[in-house]
């Protein structure tokens, strides 16, 4: 099994390009089936959950061809199956997009029950309320999704709390029914932007995407079309934090600073140098870390998607922060692993809210990655801590962070990608 070995201690230095955005990617990839002509998606990260998006398309008829390692041609006309093969499917909470964009072209989807970080219960009852607020009818066959509608006609779509997948299933779905769809309690995030721009640059008719009301006049016809994924927010975020809990100097470049407020916010508060230019961000520490609270939110508030790596840095700030999750119901598995580093870290009952007591250091331990945006936490943990970090179950890592290891390693970390074979099975002949 890969893994990742760190040796800790070393203040990162220097200029890391952040690569296009994973949550805007995978929702960009799957409205290529929207599209009536071939068109072009740039800036597309090379990321196991894009791979393995392509690879369910394909697996369904379309033609996708890589132009370069981050440009991709889509030719979606040949889909010649509504269904989505099972077993990546159930692997990312992306395939659910599969839903709106086949209801959305063929009025009819049969999609597995998305996988995705176990980050609590993560229904998709919003989703569903949509479809059938444009007319789909849903129930579950063999364990999988089946929508069918006769047409869609558009409708109001009120969702109950703000939800990022919903509001991409809504938009999809809507954009070539007959009408006007108008999405209420919208979520705001740039990805959510991003695909409204996109649609929109084929020809769709989408108006207040990033606002809480969507307005969307359905069309019959989306163009050819070449577009640019937005970068990662939260890839950008993950090295400013990187930075300052190595007590470093990195410009974080190719960003869109604006996306990046309420994490840049939350470094200033806890004393560290954030400075804005066009399209980077420049993070350095001079002073101690302080303490702070957060409390996720959707966007702009703090990202969900920042919790684990920003309680990592605190864990090493002066005095006891608190950390409030308030979109996911289990986003703290990854404390158990932090405190076999010695962090001083206690999480309430609910598993909401974690106390963090500051202490001096991190000290190097072998830890496992329980999902994706922990398992980054992780890496920031060993690269700040003292002596020697192993960190397992990578491939979480490698859904959302393109060549993570290269990237860090261009900054001075000490940080190689080895192939461990799982002791307890060293010797033990497997059966074949
Ligand atoms: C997207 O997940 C992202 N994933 C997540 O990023 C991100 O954490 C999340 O949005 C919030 O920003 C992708 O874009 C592929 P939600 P999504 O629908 O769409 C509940 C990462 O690390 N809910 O906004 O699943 C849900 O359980 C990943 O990149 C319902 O109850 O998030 C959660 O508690 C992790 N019913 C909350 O709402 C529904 O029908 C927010 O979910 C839908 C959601």
């Amino acid at each position: 099994m890969e893994r990742f070995v760190i040796n800790g201690g070393i203040p990162l230095k220097g200029t890391v390009s952040i690569s296009g955005a994973k949550n805007a990617a995978v929702a960009l990839i799957a409205a290529t089936i929207l599209c009536d002509e071939p068109c072009i998606l740039e800036n597309v990260p090379q990321i196991s959950d894009i791979t393995k998006c392509m690879k369910i398309m394909k697996d369904m008829g379309a033609d996708i061809q890589l132009k370069d390692k981050n440009t991709v041609y889509f030719d979606t006309r040949n889909i010649n199956t509504v269904a989505v093969p099972y077993k990546l499917a159930q692997t990312m909470r992306a395939s659910s997009y599969f839903l709106g964009t086949l209801l959305g072209r063929f009025h009819e989807a049969f999609v597995p029950m998305p996988g995705g970080c176990d980050l609590g219960d993560r229904p998709i009852d919003q989703h569903i309320k949509a479809f059938r607020a444009l007319g789909a009818e849903w129930d579950i066959v063999n364990g999988s999704n089946h929508l069918k509608a006769d047409s869609l006609v558009g409708n109001q779509i009120y969702f109950d709390f703000v939800t990022v997948g919903a509001t991409m299933n809504a938009i999809f779905a809507a954009v070539k029914a007959k009408g006007m769809t108008v999405i209420e309690n919208a979520a705001k995030e740039p990805h959510i932007v991003d695909v409204a721009n996109f649609l929109n640059s084929m020809g769709a008719d989408i108006r207040g995407a990033g606002t809480d009301v969507i307005k969307i006049r359905g069309v019959e016809y989306l163009k050819g079309t070449t577009y640019a994924t937005i970068p990662d927010q939260i890839e950008a975020g993950t090295y400013m934090v990187a930075a300052a809990a190595t007590k470093g100097d990195v410009v974080i470049s190719n960003v869109i600073p604006k996306h990046l407020e309420s994490i840049t916010a939350k470094l200033r508060k806890c004393g560290v140098n954030v400075k804005e230019n066009d399209d980077s961000v420049h993070v350095w520490v001079d002073a101690p870390i302080q303490k702070t609270t957060i409390k996720t939110m959707v966007h702009p508030g703090f990202p969900t998607d920042m919790q684990p790596q920003f309680t990592t840095l605190l864990t090493v700030a002066e005095g006891t922060s608190i950390v409030t999750e308030d979109i996911f119901s289990n986003r703290f598995r990854y404390v158990t692993e932090l405190r076999k580093m010695g962090a001083d870290i206690s999480v309430d009952g609910n598993g909401k809210v974690a106390v963090v007591q500051g202490i001096k250091s991190l000290k190097g331990a072998a830890v496992s990655a329980p999902d994706l945006r922990a398992g980054a936490a992780l890496v920031i943990a060993g690269l700040a801590a003292e002596g020697t970090t192993v960190v397992d179950h990578i491939y979480y890592i490698e859904r959302g962070y393109e060549n993570i290891d290269l990237k860090l390693r261009e900054l001075g970390a000490d940080i190689h990608r080895v192939n461990i074979p799982e002791p307890e099975l060293e010797g033990v002949q497997l059966s074949v």
